[in-house]
C-alpha cells in the first residue's frame, strides 16, 4: 500500500485526504500547521461544516487507521509516496499575489522529499508556478532533479464547496506532468484515488490555465448578467425571466445576476491573469462591474427610501454563498463599506457565524430583539434558514432587496413592503 500526504486539511484538502484513506489503495497522512484541525481529525471528527458524506468519510478513516493528521509536513512526506498539495494562494488589497502559506508548504515537502516522489498540486496557480516556482524551490532545497529524481504534476481543484464530494466523482479530473512518467504516476494516483474520468492536458502550464481560465469565465459571465440586470431595471423588464427564456437558446448560458461575487474564487483568480500582463480589458472590467454591484444595491434603496444617514439596515449573510461558512471577499464586505460611508448602522445576520465572529466587521450582530429597528434589508447569501424567514417580524421595514432574486416578491409586498431585486422591480 502506498503512502500518501496530503499537505492543507482544509475545505478541500480534508475531503481529499478522506477520499484517498477509504479508497482502499493508500495509507494517508494529512499535514497542516493548524494543531486543532490535526488534533479533530485524529479524533475521527472534521472540522468542516456543511459538506455531505464527510462526516462519515473522516470517521470511517479513523476507524481503519488509514488516515493520520500531523503538523510535521517533512516527516509525513519523507514517508510518502505521493504528496498532494492544497494550502491556499491568496491575492492581497491591490491583487498582487501572496505566496506565504504555500511557500513556507513547499519548502517543508523540500525538506522530507525522497527520490521517486510524485508532488502533486491541486492549489489555483498562475500559469507556470508548479514548474518554475515550487518545482525549482524543491530541487533546491532536497538537492534532487525535477523529471528523473522526483516527479511533478498539477491537477486543478475544480469542486464546489457543499458538494466536494460528489463532484470529486463526477467532475473529469483534469491532470498534467511535468514529463511522460510524471504524467504516468499522477494518472495512475487519480484513476485510482478519485475512480472518475481522467482528462489529461499536455502541459502543467495547459492544467493551470484550466481553472484560471474558467475563473475567469464566471466572473466576465456574471458581470455581464449584471450589466444587463442594470438595464433591465431601468426598463422595466425583469431580468430573471429574460435570461430564463434567452438561455433555452442552446448557446445562452448567461448566468445570474447579484449583489456580488465573493469567496476564495472568482474574485480572486482573475487577478492571476489581469496580473500577468493582462492589465486592460474584459477580465478587469468585469472585476469592477462585480464588486460595483453592492454599491449599485445601496443606491437602489436609497432611491426608494431617501437618505441613509441613521438608518438601520440588516443584511442577510456574512458568507459569500449560502450555506458555506466562508467570509473571504463577501459582497457583504461590500455592502458595509457602501453603508457605513452613509452612517447608516449597520446589522448583520448569518446563522453560520457566532456574534463575536460577525462584530469583527464593525457592525452589529443581528438579534430578535432589534427586529423593530430595521428599516431595510438586504438579502446577500441565501442561506437554507432563510427560506423560512417570517418577514412580518420586521415591524418597521419598508424594503427588502433581494440580492440573489430568491425571495417571493408577492409575500413581501404583501406585507406592505417594497421588493427591488438585481434586475427586478
Ligand atoms: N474552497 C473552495 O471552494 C475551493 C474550490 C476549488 C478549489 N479550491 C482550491 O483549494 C485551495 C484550498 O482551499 P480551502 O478552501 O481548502 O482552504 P482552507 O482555508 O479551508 O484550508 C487551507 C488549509 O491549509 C492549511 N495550511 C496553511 N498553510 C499551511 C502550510 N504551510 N502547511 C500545511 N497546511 C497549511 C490551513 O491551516 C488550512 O487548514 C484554494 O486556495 C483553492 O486553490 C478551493
Amino acid at each position: 500500500m502506498k503512502n500518501v500526504t496530503v499537505v492543507g486539511l482544509g475545505k478541500i484538502g480534508l475531503p481529499l485526504a478522506a477520499i484517498f484513506a477509504n479508497c482502499g489503495h493508500f495509507h494517508v497522512y494529512g499535514a497542516d500547521i493548524n494543531k486543532l484541525v490535526v488534533d479533530q481529525v485524529n479524533q475521527g471528527i472534521s472540522h468542516v461544516n456543511n459538506e455531505p458524506g464527510l462526516d462519515e468519510l473522516v470517521a470511517k478513516a479513523h476507524q481503519k487507521k488509514s488516515l493520520e493528521a500531523t503538523i510535521n509536513t517533512a516527516e509525513a512526506v519523507s514517508k510518502s509516496d505521493i504528496v498532494v498539495v492544497i494550502v491556499p494562494v491568496l491575492t492581497r488589497e491591490n491583487g498582487q499575489i501572496n505566496y506565504q502559506y504555500i511557500d513556507s508548504a513547499v519548502e517543508e515537502i523540500a525538506k522530507g522529499i525522497k527520490m521517486g516522489t510524485l508532488v502533486t498540486f491541486e492549489t489555483t496557480l498562475p500559469a507556470g508556478d508548479t514548474r518554475n516556482r515550487f518545482g525549482k524551490t524543491i530541487e533546491k532545497i532536497s538537492g534532487l532533479t525535477m523529471g528523473k529524481d522526483f516527479f511533478l504534476s498539477y491537477s486543478p481543484e475544480r469542486v464546489y464547496s457543499n458538494r466536494i464530494i460528489k463532484d470529486l466523482s463526477s467532475y473529469p479530473k483534469v491532470v498534467s506532468g511535468y514529463n511522460k512518467r510524471s504524467l504516468e504516476l499522477a494518472t495512475d494516483f487519480y484513476k485510482k484515488g478519485l475512480n472518475c474520468e481522467i482528462l489529461q492536458v499536455s502541459t502543467l502550464e495547459s492544467a493551470e490555465f484550466t481553472k484560471v481560465a474558467e475563473c475567469v469565465y464566471r466572473d466576465v459571465n456574471i458581470a455581464l448578467a449584471n450589466e444587463l440586470a442594470i438595464y433591465a431595471n431601468n426598463l422595466d423588464i425583469n431580468i430573471m425571466e429574460v435570461i430564463k427564456a434567452a438561455n433555452s437558446e442552446p448557446y445562452s448560458n448567461i448566468h445570474l445576476p447579484g449583489v456580488g461575487v465573493g469567496g476564495h474564487c472568482i474574485p480572486v483568480y482573475p487577478y492571476f491573469f489581469i496580473n500577468n500582463g493582462m492589465h486592460e480589458g474584459l477580465t478587469t472590467l468585469s472585476r469592477k462591474i462585480n464588486d460595483s454591484m453592492a454599491e449599485y444595491a445601496v443606491e437602489l434603496i436609497e432611491e426608494i427610501i431617501g437618505s441613509l444617514k441613521d438608518k438601520t439596515i440588516l443584511i442577510l449573510g456574512l458568507s459569500f454563498r449560502g450555506n458555506v461558512k466562508e467570509p473571504t471577499k463577501s459582497s457583504t464586505l461590500l455592502l458595509i463599506e457602501a453603508l457605513k460611508e452613509r452612517e447608516t448602522t449597520v446589522c448583520v445576520d448569518d446563522p453560520l457565524f457566532n456574534p463575536d465572529e460577525i462584530s469583527k466587521y464593525g457592525v452589529i450582530p443581528f438579534s430578535n430583539q432589534l427586529a423593530d429597528q430595521i428599516d431595510a434589508i438586504i438579502l446577500q447569501a441565501y442561506h437554507d434558514e432563510y427560506q423560512k424567514i417570517d418577514f412580518s417580524v420586521f415591524e418597521n421595514c419598508s424594503l427588502i432587496l433581494d440580492g440573489r432574486n430568491v425571495l417571493n416578491q408577492r409575500e413581501i409586498e404583501n406585507l406592505g413592503m417594497k421588493y427591488l431585486g438585481i434586475g427586478i422591480k
